[in-house]
C-alpha cells in the first residue's frame, strides 16, 4: 500500500487548496478571453467573434457552422450536440441532439432472426437521425445572441465557398476513411464529395456553401424547411431512407435546466439526459471522494486506475439501466446522485481486488468522430459545446444538391436489448427506439463554478470514453493542480464494465502501473481516445489547451 501514498502529491494538494481559499476570499475580475478549440479555423473565427464585441455564444454559433465546413469528421450540420452555457451568472442547456424519424421502430436494425443487421446503423441512408445542429444554434442565438445571425453563419459561407487550406491530419483522416468503405464494399456518396481533399491544397464545397447561404439568410428555415428540406426529402426517398419533410420541419431543439452538484469546493454544471454524461460524471466523482484512501493517491498508479475502474463498473451498470432520453423515459437522475446511494454503491469496492463483472448490476432498489469547444469571453461568460454526427465522417452519407454529411447517431439507440453499439455501450428499454425520441448520449460539456464564477470549461469526443476524459480532466485540475497543457495531455484511462476487465488506456502509464494492472487480473488496450478542449481560470488568469494529438488551437487574448 505504501507504494502508493505520496506526500508530493498531498503536497500539491495543500497548496491547491490554498489556491481555492484565494479564489474565494478575491472577487475576480476576468479581462481576457479564452478559446480551446479542435482546429485553427474555428479558433480564429472564435477569436474574431468576440474581437468583433460579440458573447461567448456569438462565438460559438460562428465556430460550430466553421466547424461544419473544415472539419468535416465531427463538424456538421447534419449530427446534433448539447451546448452548455454560463452567461450572466445564469446557465442554460440547449439539447439539439438528434431524433429518431417518424417511421423508425424497435426493432428495426434486425433481421428475421432478431439479430442485430451488423452495420446498418453505422453506415448509410438507414443510419441518420433528424439532425439538431441547425435547430440548436438558432434556438442559442434566439435565447443567447447578440450579433446578427448572418453575421455567425459568414464565415462558414466564405470558407465553403473560396475553400480552405487542408490540414494534412484531416486529409490523412479521408483517405483511410475512403480505404475502408472501398473495403466494406460500403457505397455512400462519401468518396464522390470528399476523394478531391489533398493536404495542403484549397478544398471548395459550393453546394454545402449554397446549403449555409440559405441557412444564413433565412435562419432554422433555411435547413429544415424549403429548398433543403426538399433535397433532403427527395435524396431520402431516392435512396430508400426514411427521413421526411414532415420530420425536419417537427425538429425542435430544447432548452433543458442543466445538472448542478456541489462537489469539493465547486459547483460542477453539466449535461442532464438525453446525456449519460452528467450523471455519470457526478457519480465517479462523488465515489472517487467517497473511496479515496485518506492519505490520497499518485496520479496513474495502479491503485488510481483501478478504484477509478471499479467506480466505472458501478457507473456503466447505472447507465444501461436507467438513462434515455427523458421526454420518454423517467430518468431517476436524483436518486443516481444522491450521496446516500452513492456510499452504498460504492461499499462493495476494493482497493486491491477486481470485483466480478457479471456480478455488477444497476445499483437502485426500484426498478470515433465527436469534436468539443470551451469558450470563455471577457465577461465572464462559458460555452462548453459538444457536437457530433456519432463516428468519424458520420454514415458516410453526403446529401446530393446539399453537400453535407448525415450521421449515423441512430447507433447510439439499444437496437435490442444488450446488443453493443460501436462503443461496446449496451442499452435496454430506457434506450430503445421510439419514434421522435433522441438517442442517449455520452457527449458532457461541463463547466466548473465557484462562487458562480467560471473555473473550468471541459468537454472532449470519444463515445463513452467522453466520461472518462471529463471526470479525469476535473480530477486533473482539482486533485493534481496541473495545468491545460497537462490536463488535456496527461495520460487517460477508461473502464465501462463490458468487456470484461478491459482498461482501455493512452500509451503512457508506467510500466510498474502497467504490470501492476495486469497482475491484478486487467486486460490493457492501449488506444488513444477523445480530444480534449480546456480552459481554466486561476485567479483570473485564463489558461487554455487543446490536446497535442489533435490538430487543435488555443487562444487566451
Ligand atoms: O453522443 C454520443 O455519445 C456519441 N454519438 C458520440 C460519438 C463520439 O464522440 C465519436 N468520437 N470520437
Amino acid at each position: 500500500m505504501g507504494l502508493f501514498f505520496s506526500p508530493v502529491k498531498l503536497l500539491t494538494k495543500s497548496v491547491f487548496l490554498f489556491q481555492l481559499c484565494i479564489f474565494t476570499l478575491q472577487a475576480e475580475q476576468v479581462s481576457q478571453s479564452a478559446v480551446a478549440m479542435p482546429d485553427s479555423f474555428s479558433a480564429d473565427t472564435a477569436k474574431n467573434i468576440l474581437e468583433q464585441g460579440g458573447n461567448a455564444v456569438d462565438a460559438a454559433i460562428a465556430a460550430q457552422f466553421v466547424l461544419a465546413v473544415t472539419l468535416p469528421e465531427a463538424g456538421n450540420i447534419g449530427g446534433g450536440g448539447f451546448m452548455l452555457i454560463q452567461k450572466e451568472g445564469k446557465s442554460d442547456f440547449i439539447d439539439y441532439r438528434e431524433t429518431a424519424p417518424q417511421a423508425a421502430h424497435r426493432d428495426m436494425y434486425l433481421d428475421a432472426q432478431g439479430d442485430v443487421i451488423k452495420n446498418k446503423s453505422i453506415y448509410g441512408i438507414h443510419a441518420s437521425g433528424v439532425p439538431g445542429s441547425v435547430a440548436g444554434m438558432w434556438l442559442a442565438h434566439k435565447k443567447h445572441g447578440t450579433l446578427k445571425w448572418a453575421t455567425l453563419v459568414q464565415p462558414a459561407v466564405t470558407l465553403a465557398e473560396q475553400g480552405f487550406k487542408v490540414p494534412p491530419k484531416l486529409a490523412n483522416g479521408v483517405e483511410r476513411y475512403i480505404a475502408n468503405l472501398q473495403k466494406q464494399k460500403i457505397n455512400v456518396n462519401f468518396e464522390k464529395y470528399f476523394a478531391g481533399i489533398k493536404a495542403n491544397k484549397v478544398f471548395k464545397q459550393p453546394e454545402l456553401a449554397a446549403t449555409l447561404k440559405r441557412i444564413r439568410d433565412k435562419g432554422q428555415d433555411g435547413f429544415y424547411k424549403g429548398e433543403t428540406a426538399r433535397i433532403i426529402a427527395n435524396f431520402m426517398q431516392q435512396h430508400g431512407g426514411i427521413i421526411t419533410q414532415a420530420d425536419l420541419k417537427n425538429y425542435t431543439a430544447k432548452s433543458r435546466i442543466p445538472i448542478k452538484a456541489k462537489w469539493n469546493g465547486y459547483e460542477v454544471l453539466t449535461s442532464p439526459p438525453p446525456s449519460s454524461g452528467g450523471i455519470a460524471i457526478l457519480q465517479w466523482l462523488k465515489m472517487y471522494e467517497l473511496k479515496k484512501p485518506n492519505m490520497g493517491v499518485v496520479h496513474n498508479s495502479a491503485q488510481y486506475v483501478h478504484l477509478l475502474a471499479e467506480i466505472g463498473k458501478r457507473v456503466f451498470a447505472d447507465r444501461a439501466e436507467y438513462l434515455g432520453d427523458p421526454d420518454f423515459f423517467n430518468v431517476p437522475v436524483s436518486a443516481l446522485t444522491d450521496i446516500n446511494y452513492l456510499e452504498q454503491r460504492s461499499e462493495s469496492i476494493s482497493l486491491t481486488a477486481i470485483s466480478t463483472t457479471e456480478n455488477i448490476k444497476p445499483g437502485l432498489k426500484e426498478s470515433e468522430q465527436t469534436t468539443h469547444f470551451s469558450i470563455i469571453d471577457k465577461m465572464g461568460n462559458a460555452v462548453a459545446n459538444t457536437t457530433t454526427i456519432n463516428l468519424g465522417f458520420g454514415s458516410g452519407v453526403v446529401v446530393e444538391g446539399a453537400g453535407f454529411i448525415l450521421n449515423d447517431e441512430m447507433d447510439d439507440f439499444s437496437a435490442k436489448p444488450g446488443a453493443m453499439n460501436a462503443f461496446g455501450a449496451i442499452g435496454g428499454k430506457a434506450n430503445e427506439i421510439q419514434p421522435h425520441k433522441r438517442m442517449l448520449s455520452s457527449m458532457t460539456p461541463t463547466i466548473l463554478l465557484q462562487n458562480n464564477t467560471v473555473k473550468m470549461v471541459t468537454g472532449s469526443p470519444g463515445g463513452t470514453t467522453i466520461i472518462s476524459s471529463v471526470y479525469e480532466s476535473i480530477l486533473n485540475a482539482v486533485e493534481f493542480n496541473m495545468s491545460a497543457a497537462d490536463i488535456v495531455n496527461s495520460t487517460r484511462f477508461h473502464h465501462q464494465l463490458w468487456p470484461k476487465n478491459v482498461i482501455r488506456t493512452h500509451a503512457g502509464l508506467s510500466e510498474n502501473t502497467k504490470a501492476e494492472l495486469i497482475k491484478m487480473g486487467y486486460t490493457l488496450d492501449e488506444r488513444r481516445f477523445g480530444d480534449l478542449q480546456v480552459i481554466i481560470n486561476k485567479n483570473g488568469q485564463l489558461d487554455a489547451a487543446s490536446e497535442k494529438s489533435g490538430r487543435g488551437k488555443s487562444i487566451v487574448f
